[in-house]
C-alpha cells in the first residue's frame, strides 16, 4: 500500500488531474490536493470494510470530487458547519450539490468532530477508514485530537492528510503525533512561503494548482519500512505555553479580540484598534464563561 500511496503523489505531484471536474464544486482546495484524496480513495475500491472520511466539509468541494471520482466507495464527511458560515447556508449548499451530481456514495456526518470520532463505528456502519483527510478546526488541540481520535477507527494501511499544515501549530501536532506513535510515518510535505489570505494574485493562482495552503501526509507503517521522518516545527514552545495563561485568565475568551486590539494599536492603525475595542467590550460584556479571579482561575468551582 505505501508504494501505491507514493505513486499517487509521484502522479499528482508530475500532472494533477481531477477525476471529477464539476462547475458546481468550489471550496477551499488545491487542485493537486484533490487529485491526491481521488487518488488515494482509489486504492480502496474491492475492499470490504473501508470508507474515505473527512472532517471539514464546508460546501462540499473535496467530500463530493472524491466521492463522484470514486462512486463505489462509501465517504463520509463530518462537519458541524460552525466556522466560514454566517449566513447558515452550507449545509444546505452541500446536500444540493449532492442531490444535483446523483452521489449516494457522499455522507454527511452533521456533528462536532469530537462527538462523531468518538463514536465513528457508528456512522459508518462500522467500516475502518482508509483514508483520513483533516480539513476541520485548525487549533492546536483540535489537529491533535483528530489524529489520536481516529486511531482505533484506521485500517492497518491507513493514509492522513493533513491540510492548512503551513501553519506552525498544525505541524507542531503532525510532530507531536508522529514522535509518539512511531508506526505512522511522514511519507509527503509540502508548504508555500505564507498562507493564501496574505498571497498575491499570481501566487494564489499557484497555490490553487497545487496544494493550497501546506499539506502533510502520514502513512500507517506497521512493518515499520519508513525511516523516521518529522515537518520542520520551533525549538521555542513559548506561543503552546501561552495557552496556560490563556485558560486561567479571567477573560481567556477574549485572547483572540485582545491581540486584534494590541497588533491595530502598534501598528497605528488607532481607528480601527477603538472600533474592535469597542467590539471586544460588547462581547465581554455577554461574556458567560469568566473566571472569577484576575488570573491564576482554576475553575474547579
Ligand atoms: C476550510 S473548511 C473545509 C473545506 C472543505 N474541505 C472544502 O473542500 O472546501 C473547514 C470546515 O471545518 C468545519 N469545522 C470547524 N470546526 C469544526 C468542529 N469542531 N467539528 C466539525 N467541523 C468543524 C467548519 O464548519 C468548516 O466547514
Amino acid at each position: 500500500m505505501i508504494d501505491s500511496i507514493r505513486q499517487v503523489i509521484e502522479q499528482v505531484e508530475k500532472n494533477p488531474v481531477n477525476a471529477f471536474p464539476s462547475p458546481l464544486l468550489t471550496g477551499y482546495s488545491g487542485k493537486r490536493m484533490i487529485a491526491a484524496l481521488q487518488g488515494f480513495t482509489s486504492l480502496l475500491e474491492g475492499k470490504d470494510g473501508v470508507c474515505y472520511l473527512e472532517i471539514g466539509v464546508f460546501q462540499g468541494l473535496t467530500l463530493l470530487s472524491v466521492a463522484g471520482a470514486n462512486p463505489k466507495v462509501p465517504c463520509f464527511g463530518i462537519d458541524n458547519f460552525q466556522a466560514h458560515d454566517p449566513e447558515k447556508k452550507n449545509m444546505n449548499i452541500l446536500l444540493e450539490r449532492r442531490q444535483k451530481l446523483g452521489l449516494d456514495n457522499a455522507h454527511l456526518i452533521n456533528m462536532d468532530y469530537e462527538d462523531a470520532l468518538e463514536n465513528l463505528p457508528k456512522y459508518t456502519q462500522g467500516r475502518k477508514i482508509g483514508v483520513f483527510f483533516i480539513d476541520g478546526p485548525h487549533d492546536y488541540r483540535s489537529q491533535l485530537m483528530c489524529l489520536q481520535l481516529a486511531m482505533p477507527h484506521l485500517t492497518d494501511d491507513a493514509v492522513i492528510i493533513v491540510d492548512d499544515s503551513n501553519y506552525l501549530h498544525v505541524r507542531q501536532a503532525n510532530r507531536d503525533f508522529l514522535v509518539t506513535h512511531p508506526e505512522y510515518k511522514l511519507i509527503f510535505e509540502s508548504y508555500t512561503p505564507c498562507h493564501p489570505t496574505n498571497m498575491t494574485a499570481a501566487q494564489e493562482a499557484e497555490a490553487r494548482e497545487g496544494w493550497w495552503d501546506g499539506v502533510n501526509i502520514i502513512v500507517r507503517d506497521k512493518a515499520n519500512a519508513l525511516p523516521a521522518q518529522y515537518p520542520p516545527t520551533r525549538r521555542n514552545r513559548v506561543l503552546f505555553e501561552n495557552d496556560h495563561l490563556t485558560h486561567a485568565s479571567r477573560i481567556g475568551e477574549l485572547a483572540p479580540r485582545a491581540l486584534t486590539v494590541l497588533n491595530l494599536l502598534f501598528t497605528g492603525r488607532f481607528l480601527r484598534a477603538a472600533k474592535n475595542l469597542q467590539a471586544t467590550y460588547r462581547e465581554y460584556k455577554n461574556l458567560r464563561f469568566k473566571g472569577q479571579f484576575d488570573d491564576a482561575n482554576t475553575f474547579t468551582q
